[in-house]
């Protein structure tokens, strides 16, 4: 029998996270998914899937936090890193008129965090493994169109630094990956969006999982598709 692969799944207490870590646990996966605080959603997806589904809590932002679940996790091996956790402030902000506050808090929450993040659990990750970031279309420099610049600018900015990780590691074997999940009736995605959640997370994990065993840094959409940079 197949060994049962484990995916860490970063920022599940909602929206698209919730439902990676329910996908995963539906195709077999160990899920570890953390939440910042406790989230009655995902306690429920643990009660359905009590031996596939633990919940651990970090928040992404406070170093101390993530360094003690390094330290609460450092014994186990990871096939999938999925760091998703991100926020989305000052939408119609622009240089002109955001607050400094908004501007510093989207830069460390969508791009310093997750990749400290990345940096301190890749080891961890098998070498045929995927090193996966949850990213947007907006991050795309190429394909800016001047929406949601501050949001736009983080993930820009998480881009890079993906970019650059790639960059330290090169010849290594394991997937990285920046998602591009469109954009998804959550929170953040607000109703006005264009998919569900049903229609946009199977198709991120499928096209995520496909990636095992191939080396090298994609920026892709939810279809697997690599989207210009
Ligand atoms: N929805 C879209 O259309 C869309 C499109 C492109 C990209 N994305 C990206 O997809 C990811 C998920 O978005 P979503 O639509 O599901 O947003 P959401 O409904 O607002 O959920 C955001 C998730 O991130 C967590 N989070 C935020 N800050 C965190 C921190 N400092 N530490 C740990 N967890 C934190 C939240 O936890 P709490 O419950 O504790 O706040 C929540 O679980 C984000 O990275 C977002 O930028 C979304």
């Amino acid at each position: 029998m197949a060994k049962q692969k484990t995916a860490l799944i970063v920022g599940a207490s909602r929206g698209l996270g919730l439902a990676l870590a329910e996908e995963y646990c539906a195709r077999g996966f160990r899920v570890i998914a953390t939440v910042r605080r406790p989230a009655k959603e995902l306690e429920q997806i643990a009660a359905r899937y009590p031996s596939s589904l633990e919940i651990e809590t970090t928040d992404i932002a406070d170093a101390a936090s993530v360094a003690a679940l390094s330290q609460r996790l450092a014994r186990r091996d990871l096939d999938t890193l999925f760091v998703n956790a991100g926020i989305c402030l000052a939408r119609e902000n622009t240089p002109a008129d955001v607050r400094e506050q908004d501007f510093v808090a989207l830069m460390l929450t969508n791009a310093l965090s997750p990749m400290r993040f990345v940096e301190m659990f890749e080891s961890q990750v098998a070498p045929d493994g995927i090193i996966a970031v949850m990213s947007s279309e907006l991050g795309s420099i190429s394909g800016n169109r001047g929406a949601w610049e501050i949001y736009s600018s983080s993930k820009a900015a998480l881009n890079m630094l993906m970019k650059c990780f790639a960059a330290r590691h090169a010849g290594d074997s394991r997937a990285m990956l920046l998602v591009a999940p469109g954009w998804v009736r959550t929170e953040m995605g607000t109703a006005a969006a264009m998919l569900s959640i049903e229609e946009s997370v199977p198709a991120v994990v499928t096209a995520v999982e496909a990636h095992a065993g191939q080396p090298g840094l994609r920026f892709i959409d939810r279809h697997g598709k690599p989207l210009p940079w």
